[in-house]
């Protein structure tokens, strides 16, 4: 039986989240909203509860995960050095979407770092996992809570599409603002690195950081990951996906309609811009099913709204997506390209 609670996001019940922290530091799996995605939340230092939480996601024991604590003075139980850096990056980016990647203390269990020398630590800004942190007391470590190989939940129905009865207890706190996992930063090599691009960007790293490497290169299948962003699928819905370059809408317009004669059920995602590029879609009715992700220009909006489309058109039944891309190099583009390619296919334009 998995309980839902539901809370005023912005000033979420004492009595609940006391329920709810309580529920953590026995060992239980609390899914809660972060500004990002909701967060499956476990005893980072309870090596059974651990276990039980990769076995809830069907996660591989090779992926490790990040923990989560209410303040930055909170990460020395759990690294065992803390470079210079980190004052800054702290107190410009935290509470907020940015995991850090440091040397790891002893104190963390293998089970939560996947036996690497690191960990990933962040503290979050949702009040909710805030209240939820501080009531806890305790450092939660927290992968999305969602399957393993499913997009993660951005709302808490999608929680409970994914680990009804496998979880103890789900926080509702509505819909999460940013929508993209946050960005995962490794401090623990010569040169600052992302390891998974998110809503803190490399230029606003480099307000802070005078270099960062973004890594692109695809991690083996065999010992532990340096990030299993490096999958090349894994933010996967069930329908096969094709990504159209920015501006090959026509060309998406012209395969969706050929699709539809050929019998097919089609999902699209598009830029409001696409509105009337896509009216000839829109004629087919009900074979085809179109999701508006927001304009180009905004993409705060698109990617907060992406992984709830990609539910939403797999849940719908279709056996085709077809993805509008968002072209740029900085900012949210370089998250979103990053979320769809793994989603999907090759770009065919
Ligand atoms: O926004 C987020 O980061 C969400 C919310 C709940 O905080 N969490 C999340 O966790 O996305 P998860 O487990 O789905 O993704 C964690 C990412 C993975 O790519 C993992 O490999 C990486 O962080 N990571 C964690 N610890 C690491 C480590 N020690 N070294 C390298 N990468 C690490
Ligand atoms: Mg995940």
């Amino acid at each position: 039986m998995t309980d839902v609670i539901r809370v005023d996001p912005a000033h979420p019940d004492a009595a609940a989240l006391a329920h709810a922290a309580d529920c953590l530091r026995r060992g239980g799996l609390v899914a809660f909203p972060t500004e990002t995605v909701y967060g499956l939340g476990v005893h980072a230092l309870d090596r059974a509860a651990v276990r039980r939480l990769f076995e809830a996601k069907g996660r591989p024991a090779n992926d490790p995960l990040i923990v989560h604590v209410d303040a930055v003075e909170r990460i020395h139980t759990l690294v065992s050095a803390v470079p210079d850096v980190v004052a800054a990056l702290s107190a410009r980016f935290w509470p907020g979407p940015l995991t850090l990647v440091l040397p790891r203390s002893p104190h963390v269990p293998d089970e939560v770092t996947a036996g690497l020398h690191t960990v990933g630590v962040r503290v979050p800004a949702h009040p909710v996992a805030r209240a939820l942190l501080g009531a806890a007391g305790i450092p939660v470590a927290a992968p999305s809570a969602n399957l393993f190989s499913r997009p993660s939940p951005t709302r808490a129905s999608h929680v409970l599409d994914d680990l009804a009865g496998r979880i103890d207890l789900v926080i509702d706190g509505g819909a999460t603002d940013v929508g993209v996992e946050s960005t995962v930063l490794d401090l623990s090599g010569d040169v600052p690195t992302i390891l998974r691009p998110g809503a803190v960007s490399r230029e606003m790293l480099r307000a802070v950081l005078p270099r960062v490497e973004q890594r692109s290169a695809a991690a083996s299948s065999s010992g532990a990951m340096p990030s299993p962003g490096m999958l090349e699928r894994h933010y996967s819905p069930r329908a096969p996906l094709t990504v159209y370059d920015g501006d090959a809408v026509a060309r998406l317009v012209r395969d969706a309609c050929a699709a539809i004669a050929e019998g097919h059920r089609i999902g699209i995602m598009a830029a409001d811009e696409d509105r009337a590029a896509l009216s000839d879609v829109e004629r087919h009715g009900s074979r085809a099913t179109i999701v508006y992700l927001g304009s180009e220009r905004d993409l705060a909006t698109v990617a907060s709204h992406l992984y709830a489309a990609l539910r939403e058109l797999d849940a719908s039944g279709v056996d085709r997506i077809l993805v509008r891309s968002f072209p740029g190099s900085e900012g949210l583009a370089v998250a979103i390209q990053d979320r769809l390619r793994r989603a999907g296919v090759k770009p065919v334009a």
